[in-house]
């Protein structure tokens, strides 16, 4: 019987993290459902996104790994999709170890580890830290500009 495996996530500003995630989740078995978190539920974690859902859909469908995408609406959908799907193995990585223990009378639970070193939050910072230095750049170069016009 072809094995079918199941995932959550947002999946924002699309990393190598989530590509090897979904490299590993593939190995798993012969069918990828991924579930994206939807705008509305990500307010409703306190998270934004930078790639709006439409767009985070659309770059995982077009991942090879990935077979189905599917929207994640709430906390409490993964029993019923599972059923639904006829899911084999519900997986994640390992930041939610033993977090999902419970889905284990419904299917196989596995936690991955995670790639080290890349996250969604690191990018952000990363670009937070760059808009910081080129207003700093940007702020030299008026006070620069001032100097020499008051020196005209
Ligand atoms: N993931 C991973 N390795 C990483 C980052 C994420 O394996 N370096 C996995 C997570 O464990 C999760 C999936 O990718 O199962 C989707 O994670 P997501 O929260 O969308 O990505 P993060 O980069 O962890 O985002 P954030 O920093 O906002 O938590």
């Amino acid at each position: 019987m072809p094995k079918r495996v199941i995932t959550y996530g947002t999946f924002d500003l699309f990393h190598i993290g989530h590509v090897r995630l979904l490299h590993r989740l593939a190995g798993l078995g012969d069918h990828l459902t991924v579930c994206v978190s939807t705008d509305a539920f990500n307010e409703i974690k306190g998270k934004s996104s930078v790639i709006p859902y439409d767009q985070r859909v659309e770059i995982l469908s077009a991942c090879r790994y990935v077979d189905a995408v599917l929207p994640e609406n709430d906390w409490a959908q993964k029993r019923e999709d599972i059923r639904r799907e006829k899911i084999d193995i519900f997986a994640m990585g390992n930041d939610w170890s033993g977090k999902f223990d419970d889905l284990g009378d419904l299917c196989e639970v596995v936690y991955l580890p995670r790639t080290e070193d890349i996250s969604t939050t690191s990018l952000k910072t990363y670009m937070d830290a760059l808009r910081s230095d080129q207003l700093d750049e940007i702020k030299h170069l008026i006070e620069t500009l001032g100097e020499k016009a008051a020196a005209l």
